[in-house]
């Protein structure tokens, strides 16, 4: 058997929405307050899309950023993942409007819905791809208009989302770079903790929601947090012990964007200081699937990743899911 082609990133990209709800907006909104969100979450401000602007366009200019920073032109790409659960259609899907948008007139194109660890499913999902040979470039993309899902009269929820998109492109790199191991998992059995009804809803769903919201976002956010302080340390533990690489060799974590405190409680049980784990979340609040390439594409263009740093990335979100990475930064 030839041994598999070794996957890696060529190219971050992404893109915010120039709009800012800040805080002392939201208070105008519902009943809350800048020092309660900043001392229960950590966010400041959040990005918003304009109505008239289709999420395609956002993640479309991520996708370009990205294709552009991997020194190719769109018609070299093979394949097309978009990760979201807050997409313009369901057909045509988010990744069939970026191909046309930017132009990968040669890629296949599908979209990907594991909530706000979309963006490192579809990551393992372009990884085998390669691995394989079937493909050699693959545009992974994950984007969010989560305000449009918002219920702006839900306090509990509405303080936390905002909207963005980010890309890489994932390619084949030399041995001893790119993704070193991976996983992924479900547990449904915790789905009801996290809920967004698309064309069908039950009297649990109704009675959680105010008076007239159908399609947006509930939440048990203080499940969701325990649920979240402990996989994230898991999914960690379980790439780094694939890999055989220990914590003290990673360079930095990556992890999804929820709230300061599941990150400062993931530095304890992770026994990594708060300096090592990136965060932006203070002016992004939580972008669902974009979180974590839109992290990556800032900390590259910062400067500060170089080739053979060991990054770990992880997430949990609805369905219930969770993922992570391990990888070795490959430009
Ligand atoms: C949502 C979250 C911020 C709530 O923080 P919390 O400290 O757990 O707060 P609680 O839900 O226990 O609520 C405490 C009180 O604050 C109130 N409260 C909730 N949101 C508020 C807001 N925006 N402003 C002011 N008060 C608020 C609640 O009504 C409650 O009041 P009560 O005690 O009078 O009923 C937190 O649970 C969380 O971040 N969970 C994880 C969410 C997440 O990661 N989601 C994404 C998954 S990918």
């Amino acid at each position: 058997m030839t041994k598999p082609f070794k996957a890696g990133i060529l190219g971050t990209g992404s893109a915010l929405p120039e709009k800012k709800l800040t805080n002392a907006e939201l208070e105008s909104i519902v009943e809350t307050s800048d020092e309660w969100i900043i001392k229960r979450t950590g966010i400041r401000e959040r990005r918003i899309l304009n109505d008239e602007v289709p999420l395609a366009k956002l993640a479309s200019d991520a996708a370009s950023k990205a294709i552009s920073d991997a020194g190719l032109k769109p018609e070299d790409i093979d394949l097309i993942i978009a990760a979201t659960l807050s997409p313009d259609y369901l057909t045509p899907s988010l990744s069939c409007s970026v191909q046309k948008e930017v132009g990968a007139v040669k890629a296949a194109a599908f979209d990907l819905n594991a909530a706000c660890s979309g963006f490192i499913y579809a990551l393992q999902v372009a990884q085998e791809f390669i691995r394989t040979g079937t493909y050699s470039k693959i545009l992974v993309i994950a984007a969010e208009a989560l305000s449009r899902v918002t219920d702006f009269t839900d306090r509990k929820t509405c303080v936390l989302f905002g909207d963005g998109a980010g890309a890489v492109v994932l390619g084949r790199v030399e041995d001893g770079t790119g993704i070193e191991s991976a996983v992924m998992g479900a547990m449904g059995e915790g789905g009801s903790v996290l809920t967004l009804p698309c064309f069908f809803e039950t009297e649990t769903d109704r009675a959680n929601r105010n008076e007239g919201k159908k399609q947006v976002i509930w939440m048990d956010g203080s499940e969701v947090f325990t649920f979240a302080s402990r996989i994230m340390g898991e999914a960690t533990g379980k790439v780094l012990e694939k890999a055989q690489v220990t914590m003290d060799e990673v360079k930095y974590v990556f992890p999804h964007q929820a709230n300061i405190r599941i990150l400062q409680n993931a530095s304890k049980r992770l026994n990594v200081p708060m300096e090592r784990i990136y965060t932006n979340l203070e002016f992004t609040g939580n972008i669902s699937s974009a979180s974590i390439p839109v992290c990556l594409d800032e900390a590259a263009r910062k400067n500060m990743l170089k080739k053979g740093d060991k990054l770990v990335l992880v997430a949990f979100g609805g369905g219930l899911t969770y993922a992570a990475a391990l990888l070795t930064w490959s430009k």
